[in-house]
Order: C-alpha cells, then structure tokens, then sequence
C-alpha cells in the first residue's frame, strides 16, 4: 500500500470515527449513518436467514421445558389400557365408547348446559354403598376420559385416604398428596400436584398414610382445602375418588361440597336396600348419578374389546329389585 493509499485509509477511518461520535451527539440522528450501519451489519443475519429458512425465519419451537421430576409422572398408556383403562390414542374400546357416554351428563353440568345450573358442578365426587365396587376404576376412567376433550383439564384426587388405590392402579408408587397438605402446615397443595404424560389430567395423590386418615378427610382443614380447590381450579374438573357411604361417614361429608356425586353400583351384587340406605346419606347433593358397574349386559358390546365388563348408567334413582 502506497503511503497515498495508506494516508487516504486513515482519513477515511477518522472521518468514520468523526461521524459516529457526531452521531452519538446529534439530537436528530441522520437516518443514513444511523440505519446504514446497522443493515450492513445485519445484511448477512437476514441473508442467512433468507438462505435458510427452516433455521432462521420460521422460529424454532421453544426448547420443551424438562418436566419437574418431582412434580411429573410417566404413565405406562400401554399398561394401562391393558388393564382396562382409557388411554389417549387407544384404538376404539367399548370402554372407551361406555365413558364417552357416562361423562356427558357430568360435563353438561359442568358447561351450565344441564337442565339448572349446578354449583361447583366442577366438584365431582365417585363413590358407593360399599367397598370394591369400583369407585378407584371409574373415577380413573372418568378422569381420563374427561381429559381427553379439548376443553377440559382434570384433577383427579384420591381421597379414599384409608384405602389410597389410584397411583397403584396407574402403576405408580404412592407419592405425597392431600394427607401431607392437611397434615403439614410446610406443605401446600401446588407443592404434591403431580403433572402427567395424559396432557390434560393432573392427581393429587392420597399421600403419607396417617392414623387419623377418616378425621382428616372430615376436618376444617379438608373443609378449607376444598373451598380452596373449587376458588383456585374453578376451571378445572376435580374428581374425587372417595370411600364408601355405608360403612364410613367422611364421604357423607365431602359430598356437601361437590356439585355432583357419582354413586358406582356394582351390578348383580349391591342390593337395592343399600344403594337406597347410601343414597339417602347423601341427600343433600344436588346431582346425583349413577353408574352400574361390571354389567355383563352392557359388556356384549361390538367392539371386540376383550373385556368381560360394562356399565350401565341411570339417574339418581335406585336401582330394579334385583340388582
Ligand atoms: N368394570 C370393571 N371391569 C373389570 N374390573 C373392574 C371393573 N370395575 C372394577 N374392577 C376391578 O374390581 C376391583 C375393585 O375395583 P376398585 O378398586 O375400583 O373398587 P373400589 O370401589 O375403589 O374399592 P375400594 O372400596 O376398596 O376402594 C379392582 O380389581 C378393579 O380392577
Ligand atoms: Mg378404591
């Protein structure tokens, strides 16, 4: 470079250092120093972004938040539905089309679309007269089943506290849930909500198992917590899988907070006198359903689903003499 040149170089890097400290001082910028610069720089970012699109214009999905491993569980889909259950992206199952048609009722509650309007509809309990009806299967089912809609986000909660079966019949081992929310003034209840793999389905688990498990369940605590739930999640379907009628009180008590209770009957076995005996403990409950369960009748559906079980599905009546 001749001395010329390089006199020339100089001067122009002076001007150029000239120009941007007048430009930092201006108080009306000149777009030409002020925009050139800047798209000089930037030329290349937007061809590159023109040369690759898939990279630089259309944004990346964001980066899948890892899933709090304390506050996430992993369902098996596959063992599930081989046990029976509902599982998203499940070929067609009569189980599947039977809890299609028992949600309905429960959701048109929950939408206001029911024949009057239901309170704390969202608040739905599953129980029965007595134990091993079913409640634990059809509280999953249900909860699983409402999941799967569009609209709807489910909180599945065990609160049969003395008999807590929900994680196990999902193949997950017990976690802390509502005995440790009413049990530790530490512990709240965002902190033992667990997330799922099924999108929409939330659990609480039934938690630390506790001498006084029933009295919990009856207590102010559990009175606060559940006005909290239907104040906090009042957008959210919140099933309760709770203990029987007959043979304990609390659920008597927790069914003066839900909009609408779930009364499983287990066909062929629950005798009139005690679906009516547990029905009147709840009389209080504005909706009550209820849902026949292990009907061999309902069972020989087309689906070919290898199940030797079905539902059959009434309203708050009893049900015929020799059920
Ligand atoms: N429709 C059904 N088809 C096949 N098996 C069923 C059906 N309903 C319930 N069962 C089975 O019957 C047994 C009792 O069901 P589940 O545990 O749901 O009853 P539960 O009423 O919750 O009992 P508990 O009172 O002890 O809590 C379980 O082994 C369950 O898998
Ligand atoms: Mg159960």
């Amino acid at each position: 470079m001749s001395i010329i040149e390089k006199a020339v170089e100089r001067l122009e890097q002076l001007q150029r250092a000239s120009g941007a400290a007048d430009v930092s001082q201006r108080e009306e910028p000149q777009g030409e120093i002020l925009t050139v610069a800047p798209v000089r720089e930037e030329a290349p970012v937007v061809k590159a972004a023109a040369e690759e699109p898939a990279v630089a214009v259309a944004p990346a999905p964001a980066p899948a938040v890892a899933p709090n491993p304390d506050r996430f569980v992993e369902i098996d889909l596959d063992r599930l539905n081989s046990v029976g259950i509902v599982t998203p992206n499940a070929a067609r199952s009569l189980i599947g089309d039977e809890y299609r048609i028992i949600k309905r009722p429960l959701l048109r509650n929950v939408q206001g679309k029911g024949a009057s309007a239901v309170k704390n509809a969202n608040l739905i309990m599953v129980t029965s007269s007595l134990p091993g009806e079913g409640k634990s299967f059809s509280s999953i089912n249900l909860a699983i089943s409402m999941a799967m809609e569009l609209d709807h986000t489910v909180l599945l909660i065990d609160a049969d506290v003395s008999r807590p079966w929900v994680l196990n019949i999902l193949g997950l081992p017990p976690r802390k849930g509502l005995m440790d929310v009413l049990t530790s003034n530490d512990i709240e209840l965002g902190d033992v909500l667990l997330k799922t793999n099924i999108e929409k389905l939330s659990l609480l688990p039934a938690g630390t198992p506790h001498p006084r498990a029933t009295e919990l369940l009856a207590s102010d605590s559990m009175n606060t917590l559940l006005a909290e739930l239907a104040d906090r999640y009042s957008d959210r379907i919140i099933i309760f899988d709770s203990p029987p009628l007959i043979v304990t009180t609390e659920s008597r008590v927790l069914a003066t907070h839900m909009g609408q209770v779930v009364m499983v009957v287990e066909s062929n076995k629950t005798t009139q006198a005690a679906v009516k005996q547990a029905l009147s403990t709840i009389d209080a409950c504005p909706v009550r359903l209820m849902l026949l369960n292990k009907s061999q009748q309902s069972g020989s559906g087309s689906y070919g689903y290898g199940y030797g079980y079905g539902y059959g599905y009434g309203y708050g009546h009893a049900p015929r003499d020799n059920a």
